[in-house]
């Protein structure tokens, strides 16, 4: 138990325990930075984190990763760029910039069972964790819309220019439902998750993905969103979100964007429409067209968008040959990570075990596969 293990590293007991999530993404992926409606869901895979705090005027946090074993000590000057490390260092800056400063000692202990660099948002659940128990600490008050842009702002530091979808779906989310985050102006709803006979699986590929870093494929996929909504805004001032631009001005993108960068950008357009879809569909509680419209998405981010790889492609075309899934798509930012499945609940043990067999006999990579809750955001709680 971590609140064994903190005493055990810190002689001293926890004062605060907050749990923060992972997430899956029903639909909508790489929506949330082009102002996009996109519908992730926290599963019940989580990092937990215990603080105790001391009176010190250096200000330091003593951190221990338990599933890593590893130490780190942080003040508000440590300049990090890698590793879990720079997401503690960050976060402290990014509070500063607001004005919001630890004033004592703290220690950190954390552990959880969201894989690592595998769609699945750990850096969302650790900078939201994190950023949540220093504002209970201090009592900031901190609303969850303010610690998600917080958290935010800490992977920009890190080097990932993200959207807010990942932070969103771990403040805000509420177990049985789909939060749905309109990006044009950060409004939350919560859409009931009724699809009772069927489960979420997370097949992991065990390819990692890599978003930081100024030349990262993220990064990179981002910045052509941008230009394209700059080339557009220069014409039609009045389109705000290049996930609200028409096939009007994908025509007209056309003479000022190489083809490669109008395939990404017509992904944009076509998952925005989907998003609608499967609102629809969850609504209505069809599996089968929920189902269908990922096996698009899945597509639509593999040959226009390009984020997927041979791995994830091939655990997501399994998804129509073994009997009982509804759908299957690679989540997340892409690039390795997770593939998500929805199944018929009474199949899925067996869709895992098959899943695994396929992926291993042609890759020879040992896949782990899971089936997930839908769960509630972050919670916090004084000990
Ligand atoms: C990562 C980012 C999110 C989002 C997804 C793709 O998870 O952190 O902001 O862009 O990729 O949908």
């Amino acid at each position: 138990m971590i609140e064994l293990k903190h005493k055990e590293i810190f002689q001293a007991a926890p004062q605060l325990k907050v749990i923060a999530p992972g997430r899956i993404n029903i639909l909508g992926e790489h929506l949330d930075y082009n102002g996009g409606v996109v519908l992730p869901a926290a599963v019940n895979r989580s990092l937990e984190f215990t603080f105790s705090t001391s009176p010190s005027a250096e200000a330091t946090l003593f951190i221990y990763a338990s599933s890593l074993n590893e130490h780190a000590t942080i003040d508000p000057k440590s300049k990090l760029t890698r590793g879990w490390m720079a997401y503690f260092a960050n976060a402290l800056v990014a509070l500063k910039e607001e004005s919001l400063s630890i004033d004592q000692d703290i220690s950190i202990c954390f552990d959880g069972n969201i894989p690592l660099g595998a769609g699945m948002s750990s850096s969302a659940a650790l900078c939201c964790g994190l950023i949540q128990g220093l504002s209970d600490l201090h009592h900031w008050s901190l609303s969850p819309a303010r610690i998600a842009k917080l958290a935010q702002r800490t992977e920009h530091l890190t080097g990932a220019n993200c959207g807010l979808m990942d932070q969103y779906a771990v403040m805000f989310s509420k177990e049985g439902h789909i939060l749905k985050l309109d990006n044009s102006d950060l409004a939350t709803s919560l859409i009931p998750w009724n699809l009772s006979d069927t489960s979420f699986l997370l097949i992991n590929s065990k390819v990692d993905h890599q978003l930081a870093g100024t030349d990262s494929d993220y990064n990179q996929r981002r910045a052509v969103c941008e230009k394209g909504l700059a080339l557009l805004q220069q014409k039609f001032p009045e389109v705000q979100h290049l996930a609200t631009a028409t096939s009007i001005h994908l025509t007209y993108l056309m003479d000022h964007m190489i083809p490669d960068d109008i395939i990404k950008i017509s992904y944009v357009l076509e998952e925005t429409a989907r998003v609608s879809e499967a609102e629809v569909a969850i609504q209505q509680g069809d599996a089968k067209a929920l189902g269908h419209l990922m096996y698009q998405t899945h597509k639509g981010l593999s040959e226009k968008y390009q984020v997927a790889i041979p791995e994830t492609d091939f655990l997501a075309n399994l998804g129509p040959l073994i009997d009982g899934v509804y759908g299957a798509r690679m989540v997340g930012a892409g690039f390795g990570g997770c593939v998500l499945f929805l199944v018929e609940k009474a199949k899925a043990k067996r869709i895992i075990e098959q899943v695994h067999r396929k992926y291993l006999d042609l890759f020879g990579i040992d896949s782990t596969g899971f089936e997930v809750e839908i769960s509630d955001g972050v919670s916090s709680r004084l000990m």
